[in-house]
């Protein structure tokens, strides 16, 4: 069985896992982190998206045992302070949800992207999201969502967070700043 070190939301573990067991059923069955739901499992929906060293990735395209010496964020682990990531709250203030089964994976792809892109319009705003599936909202609402978090996060100066060394959660650039680290793991495009 390989054995894994990664951190999770900010926490490390140490773990033995299954080598076929996929990053989504550990992330939820073997640490609780339920707010990362799975839709499709076969890599289509963008349900089960997280971020990989600050870069979103489909947790049921990647093993657990490819996480190994990662930094995973989950939507559990975008709050700090008792505050809501800006993308949290623009998805909550302009009700860009509504069964919110897609939302965990939306406002991680939306971080993700606004990372790449601080000023999106519409259009790169919806290519930039076409991984991630919505079947309740017909996306106006996620667009706009998606505009006002990147106006709010341009006029507060709200740097990349998660951009991070593997398994260490300390920043490694801003955005903008030489190339992003692109781990091999990532399940593609959300
Ligand atoms: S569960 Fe649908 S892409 Fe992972
Ligand atoms: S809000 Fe229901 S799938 Fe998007």
């Amino acid at each position: 069985m390989p054995h894994i070190r990664v951190t999770v939301d900010g926490v490390r573990y140490d773990d033995q896992v299954e080598a076929r067991q996929l990053l989504t059923h550990y992330l939820r069955e073997r640490l609780g982190k339920v707010g990362t739901p799975i839709g499709c499992d076969t890599s289509n929906c963008g349900a089960c998206t997280v971020l990989m060293d600050g870069l979103s990735a489909k947790s049921c395209s990647v093993l657990a045992a490819q996480a190994d010496g990662h930094d995973v964020t989950t939507v559990e682990g975008l709050a700090s302070d008792g505050e809501w990531h800006p993308v949290q709250r623009s998805f909550h203030e302009n009700h860009a949800l509504q069964c919110g089964y897609c939302t965990p994976g939306m406002i991680i792809a939306t971080i993700d992207l606004l990372r790449e892109n601080p000023d999106p319009s519409d259009e790169e705003i919806r290519e930039g999201l076409e991984g991630n599936l919505c079947r309740c909202t017909g996306y106006a609402n996620i667009v706009r969502a998606v505009r006002d978090a990147a106006a709010q996060m341009r006029a507060s100066g709200t740097a990349p967070r998660f951009v991070s060394e593997p398994g260490t959660g300390v920043p490694r650039q801003a955005a903008g700043e030489g190339e992003p680290l692109r781990p091999a793991a990532r399940g593609g495009a959300a």
